[in-house]
């Protein structure tokens, strides 16, 4: 069986064989200290004259920064050492010397990093936070696996907008004229939800963002819950559940990564229910308490969902926004048509709208004046009109972006770097 770093606890005073790369390395005199990764970790080989060949010494020595080689030797428990162990280095082969390694200890300016971008994923912090990343997508899946949702894949390639038609990547489709990269699988998942109740919808989607902020990437990852008959209220419980779960499964299980990116867990540890529920209007009030002059009905900028956020240790759920600036297939509010049956939850700390979501429209004649009111075109939307003839229940569902949720958890600023390969506005390589 291959033995990784991560399986080092069980070998605690064997002869081991390790395949990986050389992380840096350090030397005095008579001692080398070659930090090698393997993708599962980092451990601290000590290659110490005495026990090997003058030969062995020399490969050592020669081993140049991310140069792959196996390494065999002694497992020693070192609590002082990361990750626990070192080791006793008894034998070491190069499999390829790495020519110069562009990304050096010193530090790089971020375009470049980002220009690097496949190897810049072997460094510490990015290595972290892909795990962290990881960990985040599983426990989506075992969140909705264990509450008896189905997976519905929704499709990539459509015929039409779902979340207006500003932000659509259109690509020539054979004999069909146009279509477009998703921005949204909801859509579909209402009419999944329809034939299993309770489903979600994982997958990349687009949006031709012409923003260049630190929250927008042009290609990413949305996990997209839909159940028949959930109103607000309950769409809202989900939300919350969802999301305590999602940090306190990192915090269990990601400790070291977390460590790594330096993360306060403190404000993690904040992250349990009932997370506070407030209004648009009240949210606009807190805006208003602050000096900001805001008009009712605007939507919020990023810096007003700062204000609001911080007021709360853990994520706040906005609801009741003015209709006019929601999507076309939100509900409105039968105690005030002004304002649509829809919450955004925003991420303390300054991270801003983490989820999306909403009651659906359920009225097959309200719907059908939605469509004509946002000028889309209703023959592409005939089958979704079905889902209101043929049985129609209250439903709601949700969105929660991946990046912007591990940017959050991760403490990490900008959201380029939350996944491996990035898709902005002025960028498409590597
Ligand atoms: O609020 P949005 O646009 O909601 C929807 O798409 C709904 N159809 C979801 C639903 O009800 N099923 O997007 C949902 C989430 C946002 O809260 C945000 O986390 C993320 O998707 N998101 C982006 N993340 C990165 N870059 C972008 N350009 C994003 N646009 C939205
Ligand atoms: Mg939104």
């Amino acid at each position: 069986m291959k033995i990784r770093i991560c399986d080092l606890g069980k070998h605690v005073g064997e002869t081991v064989t390790l395949k990986g790369w050389l992380f840096n390395k350090r030397k005095s005199g008579k001692v080398q200290f070659l930090m090698f990764r393997d993708g599962s970790g980092l451990l601290q080989c000590i290659v110490f004259k005495g026990n090997v060949s003058e030969e062995v010494f020399e490969e050592a020595k020669a081993l140049t920064q991310e140069s792959s080689f196996e390494v065999t030797g002694l497992v020693k428990e070192e609590p002082r050492a990361f990750g626990g162990f070192e080791l006793d280095v008894t034998n070491v082969k190069t499999i390829s010397k790495a020519e110069e390694f562009p990304i050096t200890p010193k530090e790089h300016g971020v375009e470049f990093l980002i220009d690097q971008r496949h190897l810049w994923l072997r460094s510490k912090k990015q290595w972290a936070l892909m795990r962290v990343r990881h960990r985040i997508v599983k426990a989506v899946r075992d969140f909705f696996d264990e509450r008896d949702f189905t997976l519905m894949d929704s499709p990539i390639i459509t015929p039409n907008a779902c979340e207006g038609t500003s932000t659509l990547f259109e690509t020539p489709y054979f004999d069909l004229g146009s279509a477009y990269l998703t921005q949204s699988g909801q859509l579909y998942a209402e009419a999944s939800a329809m034939a299993h109740g309770k489903v979600y919808t994982f997958g990349p989607t687009f949006r031709a963002e012409k923003s260049k902020t630190r929250r927008h990437l042009t290609e990413f990852w949305m996990v997209e819950p839909e159940m028949a008959f959930y109103d607000l209220n309950d769409d809202m419980d989900l939300a919350e559940e969802f999301l305590e779960y999602i940090v306190q499964s990192v915090l269990k299980d990601k400790k070291q990564e977390l460590e790594i990116l330096e993360r306060d867990i403190s404000k993690l540890e904040k992250v349990k229910r009932p997370f506070p529920r407030i209004s648009y209007d009240q949210a606009v009030e807190i805006l208003k308490e602050n000096g900001v002059d805001f008009k009712w009905g605007d939507d919020f900028g990023a810096e007003d969902e700062t204000i609001i956020s911080s007021r709360y240790d853990a994520p706040v759920l906005v609801h009741r926004y003015p209709s006019e600036i929601k999507a076309f297939y939100m509900k409105r509010d039968p105690e005030n048509p002004k304002v649509a049956l829809a919450v955004d939850v925003l991420a303390p700390e300054g991270y801003g709208e983490i989820i999306g979501g909403s009651q659906r429209e359920d009225d097959l004649e309200l719907l059908l004046g939605r469509i004509k009111e946002h000028d889309l075109p209703q023959e592409f939307f005939e089958w979704y009109l079905d889902l209101r003839r043929y049985g129609s229940v209250p439903h709601s569902g949700f969105g929660l972006g991946i990046e912007r949720t591990v940017a959050w958890i991760s403490g990490i600023k900008h959201i380029r770097e939350t996944i491996p390969f990035p898709r902005m506005i002025y960028r498409n390589t590597p």
